[in-house]
């Protein structure tokens, strides 16, 4: 098999982590194209909590997962992913995050270092035992050198006591390029 690509890999490890009646979390839902394999996967007894800051997302989102016949397995909310735990209360099994800008639209709504700190940290407080955090890192945009080097600090510090991190990146390649932050929380 080839390397798979950053966004290819991700869809690996959800494919081979979230299960039929997962609770599942995409905090960055964009045009909607992980919200959708999510959605697959939790099948019709999951639910996926997605968001996004901005209206076009939700609508891209909703269209897209209307066509596939997948809407109801989905809750899509317009609010930062810094408040997710004013939404979810219950623990979820993964997290979804794609950083960086909506391809085609305001770049000014470009992921930030600080909010991203915050969401990663909720999400962390959400996941159950055995549960994934996959942060897909794109960086390429005027915030997002802050963004990867808060990040990268941040996980480097989780307990292995606790979690497993995992950095996936292909190191020959013209800079910036996007590479994926895995972080899987042990089984108590
Ligand atoms: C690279 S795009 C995500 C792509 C998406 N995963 C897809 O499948 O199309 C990043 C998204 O994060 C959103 N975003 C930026 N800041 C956010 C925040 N504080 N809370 C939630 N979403 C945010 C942007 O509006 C943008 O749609």
């Amino acid at each position: 098999m080839p390397l798979p690509k950053t966004v290819a890999f991700v869809h690996i490890l959800l494919a081979g982590h979230v299960a039929p009646g997962a609770r599942v979390i995409d905090a960055t839902m964009g045009k909607g194209y992980d919200t959708v394999q999510l959605a697959r996967l939790v099948g019709e007894t999951g639910h996926v909590y997605a968001f996004d800051i901005q209206s076009e997302a939700l609508s891209a989102t909703a269209a897209r997962l209307t066509s596939e016949n997948l809407r109801s397995r989905a809750t899509l909310i317009q609010d930062s992913h810094t408040r997710m735990r004013d939404y979810i209360l219950a623990p979820v099994s993964a997290v979804v995050f794609n950083l960086g800008y909506l391809p085609g639209a305001d770049k000014s709504c470009a992921t930030q270092a600080g909010h991203t700190l915050v969401a990663v940290q909720s999400a962390l407080a959400l996941l159950e035992p055995g549960g994934l955090l996959l942060i897909a890192i794109y960086w390429g945009h005027p915030a997002g050198v802050k963004e990867k080097e808060t990040l990268e600090s941040f996980v480097a510090r989780l307990s292995p006591e606790t979690y497993r991190v995992l950095r996936y990146e292909f190191i020959n390649r013209y800079r910036p390029a996007p590479y994926l932050l895995a972080i899987e929380r042990f089984v108590d």
